[in-house]
């Protein structure tokens, strides 16, 4: 360790265990949910997913690539399921080995709504989404390439109950396959976020419309699976000045306090909040401060989005979040979490592999 590092070790406890529900994670680093599309036609992970997982295994904390539900549930080609027995049993395989290195790993449960095509719904269906409002300016990337996402159904009333009943089962199955706990996915513009925000919920029934309304089939989702897995066992991730997927809502601040509000009776693990837009500026114009949710909710806040070691450190140091998840830097950095202890240089990640290439920039990364 360089002196430099060592006086950063000093004054962080960044790289010090923290109690997550029940368990003890070894450092406050999460690795984020991260889209790797390796997984076999049929959603089904194997070894593959097994060593890139258990190589990560560093992280206080891992959670999973976003993972379908249901076949609706699916909107990008070669991503992992957990509906199926034969998902379970392939994601048996991470969990262990990553248990096996002294980790801990939470599955995140996701339906993408409307980010879909029918070239990858059951039967050539059209995706379904609170109300038929196109995502604007997007592309599907289906067997045959980029294509561009067409008008999604507005879900029937009648429907929401067997898809809350799908993010349930998606929870069971996380227990069966060995992982410690499941986020709920509520970000990034999929089904979740599109029944929050008002640009894609044009509802008139008790789903849409109001606040109350609109946070509606997220708090039932909270409901139904913290049933489940027990409360401590739960988080999930909002992103609450995103556009990614063409989401937005033209008054996030009101709409994320009574989320918050409605769910602090659940007593969740924790909140991941991805800050600004995804994947790019941390304090975008017209936003709100993001603080006002860490102190609203009342379990472990958890912050994402463009982190350094840097940022990392003056989080702790000024108590702004709980948990750091990094995304990107965990692709190519496997031991990121000693790298950034020891101030060491950090690989740059090759996006021509993020969702392509099997090992190749996915588990041939090397640790130093
Ligand atoms: C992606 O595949 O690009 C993706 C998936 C899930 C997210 C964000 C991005 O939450």
């Amino acid at each position: 360790m360089s002196n430099a590092s060592a006086a950063a070790a000093a004054r962080t406890d960044l790289f010090d265990p923290v109690q997550l529900g029940p368990y003890t994670l070894a450092n406050r680093i999460v690795m984020a949910p991260l889209t790797r599309s390796r997984a076999d036609d049929a959603g089904v992970p194997g070894e593959l997913q097994a060593k890139y997982y258990a190589q990560r295994s560093s992280a206080g904390l891992i959670i999973s690539e976003a993972t379908n539900i249901s076949p609706q549930g699916k909107g990008y080609i070669r991503t992992p399921g957990i509906w199926s027995p034969e998902q379970v049993a392939g994601w048996k395989l991470t969990t262990k080995a990553v248990h096996d290195k002294g980790s801990r790993i939470f599955l995140q449960l996701w339906h993408v709504g409307r980010i879909s095509h029918p070239d990858l719904q059951p039967g050539g269906a059209l995706p379904v989404a609170p109300s038929a409002v196109l995502a604007v300016n997007q592309q599907a990337y289906t067997y045959e390439g980029f294509k561009p996402l067409v008008t999604p159904r507005a879900l029937e009333t009648a429907e929401i109950p067997g898809i809350i009943a799908d993010y349930a089962r998606g929870a069971k199955n996380a227990l069966d396959a060995g992982f410690d706990g499941v986020e709920i996915h509520s970000a990034n513009g999929y089904l979740l976020q599109q029944f929050l925000s008002d640009k894609t919920n044009k509802r008139d029934d008790r789903y849409g419309g109001s606040i109350e309304n609109r946070t509606r089939i997220v708090v039932e989702v909270v409901d139904a699976v913290t049933k489940v897995c027990g409360s401590d066992r739960v988080g999930i991730r909002l992103s609450p000045l995103t556009t990614f997927g063409d989401i937005g809502d033209s008054n996030p601040e009101p709409l994320y306090l009574s989320l918050i509000e409605q769910i602090n009776p659940y007593k969740l693990a924790y909140l991941h909040v991805i800050e600004g837009e995804t994947r790019g500026d941390r304090n975008p114009a017209g936003g709100f401060d993001l603080q006002k949710l860490h102190r609203a909710f009342n379990g472990l806040y958890m912050v994402n989005n463009n982190y350094t070691l840097e940022l990392a450190l003056e989080a702790r140091e000024k108590k702004l979040a709980d948990l750091i998840a990094f995304g990107r830097p965990f692709i190519s950095n496997p031991d990121l979490v000693e790298r950034l202890r020891d101030g060491a240089p950090l690989t740059p990640a090759d996006p021509d592999t993020f969702y392509a290439g099997e090992e190749r920039g996915y588990t041939d990364y090397p640790s130093l």
